[in-house]
């Protein structure tokens, strides 16, 4: 099973899994269409709950209609190129607009079709102790990845940006800087849990939408850990289990913030605060290491 495993090749210097590079021309070349909203993180930062979210959102609150497909087929992930069948292009050629796209790209690598169509971005940014916890997890059960190999290892990957989509402080500071020049939301996990009613109405503002209390209410159910967790719709259990096994680690696994406490040491932890602000010098980025 363990033959799924990619090493990973380079895209400008990003790693990236070699199946994706080759699907890249065709990327490069995706036509956006205007009306198409891109969702965009790093990877493990929260893009499937800001998935479920947009897409309950565009369809009124209506449960029944976001029961229609899986996540990963009502949000196409853009640049997946792994599984027989359609590429993340061919499935969104197929799909009717308005379109709801994902991407863990960094901003430069975007293809640049979103930008003449001038299309409505949201980003949305984690904490990076929480990422790499649930990065190092994610490795365990999507077999797609490089092994990880032990926890220690796998924490100096990601703070060398030696992983798939490569730095996070080079991802999270390149979407930050450039936010203003887009029509782009920017994001975070953190307030996210902190206060959900608040960060969907800031949403809901940015589209230019209005919806009822009640429809947000049930927006913010169905889109609660508790609920995402048991919605086979929303888990990514109906992966098959060669490419996602849930029984190594669950794709739904916390969905806390600070989770990073179980695991760094305090060397760890101070190796990497002081590498944390080296990196982010100079930035009016901040993050809230919990809530
Ligand atoms: S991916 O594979 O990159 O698209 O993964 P992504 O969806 O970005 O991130 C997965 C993490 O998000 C957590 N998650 C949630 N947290 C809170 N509320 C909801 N509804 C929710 N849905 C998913 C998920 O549990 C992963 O984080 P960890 O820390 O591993 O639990």
């Amino acid at each position: 099973e363990d033959g799924m495993r990619q090493e990973l090749g380079s895209l400008h210097g990003m790693p990236l899994f070699k199946t994706f590079i080759e699907g890249w021309p065709q990327v490069k070349a995706f036509q956006a269409r205007p009306d198409d909203l891109l969702i965009a993180t790093y990877p493990k930062s929260g893009t499937t709950w800001l998935s479920e979210i947009m897409d309950m959102i565009y369809q009124d609150g209506d449960v029944e209609k976001c029961r229609r497909d899986a996540i990963y087929n009502r949000v196409p992930f853009l640049e997946v190129n792994d599984i027989p069948g359609p590429n993340g292009v061919e499935q969104l050629e197929n799909t009717p607009s308005p379109r709801l796209v994902k991407t863990h790209l960094p901003i430069q690598l975007v293809p640049t079709s979103f930008w003449e169509k001038d299309c409505k971005v949201i980003y949305m940014a984690r904490n990076p102790k929480d990422v790499v916890v649930s990065y190092y997890y994610f490795h365990q059960m999507a077999k797609i990845h490089p092994d990880p190999g032990t926890k220690a290892e796998f924490l100096e990957n990601f703070m060398a940006g030696k992983v798939a989509y490569g730095s996070w402080y080079d991802h999270v500071r390149g979407w930050w800087e450039k936010r203003q020049e887009k029509k782009m939301l920017y994001l975070f996990y953190e307030d996210m849990k902190k206060d959900p009613r608040r960060e969907v109405q800031k949403i809901l503002q940015f589209l230019g939408k209005e919806l009822t209390e009640e429809t947000v209410e049930r927006i913010l159910h169905h889109t609660s850990f508790q609920e995402m967790k048991k919605n086979p719709l929303a888990n990514y259990e109906t992966v098959p289990t060669n490419i996602m096994d849930h029984n190594l680690s669950p794709f739904m696994r916390k969905g806390i913030s600070g989770d990073w406490k179980n695991y760094f040491t305090v060397a760890q932890n101070e190796r990497f605060d002081q590498h944390y602000r080296e990196r982010m010098a100079g930035s009016d980025l901040h993050f809230q290491m919990e809530v």
